[in-house]
C-alpha cells in the first residue's frame, strides 16, 4: 500500500495537472495545488451481514465508501448525486473549509439536503491541511453506512516527521444496524427513550468472528515481520465511543485529528465518533495471528450498549493459516483512566501559537435532560427516565434545526429562522457534576431554540465545555466545524479557574474533543473563518436530541476575509 500510495501520488499529480488546466481555480486559492475530481453516487446496496440481508445506503455501492485522496493545498471537487429515496448531505469531517462554508455539509446548518434524484458539487481546498480525515453523511442517521476516508498526503517531497512506515492501512471503526437507520432515528425520537444498541461493531465494515455468521466477515492486515505499519484509525460509529487495541503490540500515536503529535506509545486508544488517530505499529512479535479489537467505552450510567467486540487480524506472513489468533485485551467498558492517560500524553509535535489574549470566553454546559411528558400516549412516547422524554442541550438549550439552512437564512437575511442569543454561560450556575438540582423528574427541562452565537472576525475565542450530571455524567465528543482548536486543558469535576492547569506551549490541535465524564475541557482558536459553524456532540443520538449550537463568524475586511457567494446548485429545501 505504501508503494501504491507513492504510485498514486505520481500518477494523480500527472492526471490532475491535466485537469487543473480546465478547472480554473478561484483566484485566491493557493496556487500550486492540483485539483482532484470525484464522483459520488449515493446508492442502495444489498448486503448480507450477521445472517441478515438488507439494503444499506452507500456511496458508489462500496462499503465503507470510496477513499478520497489528495495532497496538502489541493482542491477537491466531488459531485454527489443522490440515487436513493432519502435526503442526503456529505460532510468532510476535519476539513476547515476556509472561505467555503457552503460546502461543509451539515444539513439545515450550511445547506438543505440533496433530495432524491438531485445532485450537488462540493468544492473546497485543503488549505494547509494534511493527514487522516473522513467524510460522512450529515443528515438523519445515514452516517451509519455512508462514510469513507479522506486521506491527504504532505506536499511532494515533504516527509512525515517520523520514519516512513513500510505500509499504511485505513482502519474505520463503525456500528452496524439491522434496522433501517433513518426509521430507527424516527422511532427513537418518537419513543422519548434511549437508542437500542447497534447490532455489531465493525472494523472496515466487518464485524469479525465474535458475531453470528461472521467468522469469514473479518478484516485482515498482512504484515511482514519487523516492518512498521501506520494505521489510520477513524471512528465513524454513530452512538458509541470505542477502545481499540492490538494483542501484544504497542501503538505509537503520531497524529490526531489530522495534526501531528509528539510520539506517544500506548497499549490502547479510545477513539470517539468523529476522531481520527494515526498510530505506528511494528510487527516485532513472534510470527502469528494477532487480534485487533474494537470494544465499547461507555462512561454513562444506565445505558445499554453493544458489548461484543469486533475483531480484525494483524496477520504475520508465515503464520499458519489455521492458527488461532492471539486474543487482544480491551480495557473494561468504563475504564476512564485509560482515556485520561492517552489524553494526558497528547502534545502538538512542535510549539504552537496558542491565542494568549482572549477576547471572548464561552462557558458551555453539555449534557442530557429529561423533559416532562407532553404526549397523550405516554407508554408509547415517554419512555425516558421517570416517564419523561430524553433531550440534550448546551447551556440548557436544545438546538432545533430550522426549516432552511442557518447559513442561507443568515446570508440572505431571511428572518425568523434562528436567533442570535445563545448565552455565553448557563443561565443558572450550580454544581453541574454532582449537584444537578434537577434530578428527574423535577425540573430537568431544557428550552428549545435555534440559538446561535455571533462572533466578530478575528476574535480570540476560548470555550470551556462542562459536562453535567443532570441525567448521567458522560464523556461527550464535541466537534466544531470550520476550525481546529487547541485543547489547552481538561480535568474532572466542575471547572475552576483557580485550579485549572492550561498548556499554552504544545497543546494538541484537534477538531473533536472528548469532554471527560463529569469533567471539563478548555479550547482556544482564532475566529478567522467566516461562516456558520455547527458545534455539536458527535454521538448522533445526542445530536438528534439537540446537543449542539451554531457559531456564526462574521466577515472581516476584504476578499480574503469574506465568505463568497453561494454556489448556483446549492440544494433547495
Ligand atoms: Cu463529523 Cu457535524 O460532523
Amino acid at each position: 500500500m505504501a508503494n501504491l500510495a507513492t504510485l498514486f501520488l505520481l500518477f494523480s499529480s500527472l492526471l490532475s495537472s491535466l485537469y487543473a488546466v480546465q478547472a480554473m481555480p478561484h483566484k485566491h486559492w493557493p496556487s500550486g495545488g492540483s485539483t482532484r475530481f470525484y464522483d459520488f453516487k449515493v446508492q442502495t446496496l444489498r448486503v448480507t451481514k450477521l445472517c441478515n440481508t438488507k439494503e444499506i445506503v452507500t456511496v458508489n455501492k462500496i462499503f465503507p465508501g470510496p477513499v478520497v485522496y489528495a495532497q496538502e493545498d489541493d482542491r477537491i471537487i466531488v459531485t454527489v448525486t443522490n440515487e436513493t429515496p432519502y435526503n442526503v448531505t456529505i460532510h468532510w469531517h476535519g476539513v476547515r473549509q476556509k472561505l467555503s462554508c457552503w460546502f461543509d455539509g451539515p444539513s439545515y446548518i450550511t445547506q438543505c439536503p440533496i433530495q432524491a434524484g438531485q445532485s450537488f458539487t462540493y468544492e473546497f481546498t485543503m488549505v494547509k491541511q494534511k493527514g487522516t480525515f473522513f467524510w460522512h453523511a450529515h443528515v438523519s442517521w445515514l452516517r451509519a453506512t455512508v462514510y469513507g476516508a479522506l486521506i491527504v498526503y504532505p506536499k511532494t517531497g515533504v516527509p512525515h516527521p517520523f520514519k516512513h512506515p513500510y505500509e499504511e492501512h485505513i482502519v474505520i471503526l463503525g456500528e452496524y444496524w439491522l434496522k433501517d437507520v433513518v426509521q430507527l432515528e424516527k422511532q427513537v425520537l418518537a419513543s422519548g427513550g434511549g437508542s437500542p444498541p447497534a447490532d455489531a461493531f465493525t472494523i472496515n465494515g466487518h464485524p469479525g468472528p465474535n458475531y453470528n455468521c461472521s467468522s469469514n466477515d473479518v478484516y485482515k492486515i498482512d504484515v511482514v515481520p519487523e516492518k512498521t505499519y501506520m494505521l489510520r484509525l477513524i471512528n465513524a460509529g454513530l452512538n458509541m465511543e470505542n477502545f481499540f487495541t492490538i494483542a501484544n503490540h504497542k501503538m505509537t500515536i503520531v497524529e490526531v485529528d489530522a495534526e501531528y503529535t509528539k510520539p506517544f506509545t500506548t497499549d490502547r486508544v479510545m477513539v470517539g465518533p468523529g476522531q481520527t488517530i494515526n498510530v505506528l505499529v511494528t510487527a516485532d512479535q513472534p510470527i502469528g495471528i494477532y487480534s485487533m479489537a474494537m470494544g465499547p467505552y461507555m462512561s454513562a450510567q444506565n445505558v445499554s450498549f453493544q458489548n461484543i467486540s469486533s475483531i480484525a487480524y494483524f496477520n504475520y506472513l508465515g503464520a499458519a493459516t489455521n492458527s488461532i489468533s492471539l486474543p487482544a485485551k480491551l480495557p473494561s467498558f468504563n475504564d476512564n483512566l485509560s482515556v485520561k492517560t492517552v489524553m494526558d500524553g497528547l502534545r502538538s509535535l512542535n510549539q504552537v501559537s496558542v491565542p494568549k489574549e482572549i477576547d471572548m470566553t464561552l462557558f458551555v454546559t453539555v449534557g442530557l435532560n429529561v423533559n416532562k411528558c407532553k404526549s397523550k400516549t405516554p407508554q408509547q412516547n415517554c419512555q425516558g427516565p421517570n416517564n419523561g422524554t430524553f433531550a440534550a442541550s448546551m447551556n440548557n438549550f436544545t438546538f432545533v434545526k430550522p426549516p432552511i439552512s442557518v447559513l442561507e437564512a443568515y446570508y440572505k437575511n431571511i428572518e425568523g429562522q434562528f436567533t442570535e442569543d445563545f448565552p455565553g454561560a448557563p443561565l443558572q450556575f450550580y454544581d453541574f457534576v454532582d449537584g444537578a438540582p434537577n434530578n428527574a423528574p423535577n425540573n430537568t427541562q431544557a428550552l428549545n431554540g435555534t440559538k446561535t452565537k455571533v462572533i466578530e472576525y478575528g476574535t480570540n475565542v476560548q470555550i470551556i465545555f462542562q459536562d453535567t450530571g443532570t441525567v448521567s455524567t458522560e464523556n461527550h465528543p464535541i466537534h466544531l466545524h470550520g476550525y481546529s482548536f487547541y485543547v489547552i486543558g481538561f480535568g474532572t469535576g466542575n471547572f475552576n479557574i483557580r485550579t485549572a492547569n492550561f498548556n499554552l506551549v504544545d497543546p494538541p490541535y484537534m477538531n473533536t474533543i472528548g469532554v471527560p465524564v463529569g469533567g471539563w475541557a478548555a479550547i482556544r482558536f482564532v475566529a478567522d473563518n467566516p461562516g456558520v459553524w455547527f458545534m455539536h456532540c458527535h454521538i448522533d443520538v445526542h445530536q438528534s436530541w439537540g446537543l449542539g449550537t451554531v457559531l456564526i463568524v462574521k466577515n472581516g475586511v476584504g476578499e480574503l476575509e469574506t465568505l463568497p457567494h453561494p454556489p448556483v446548485d446549492l440544494p433547495q429545501c
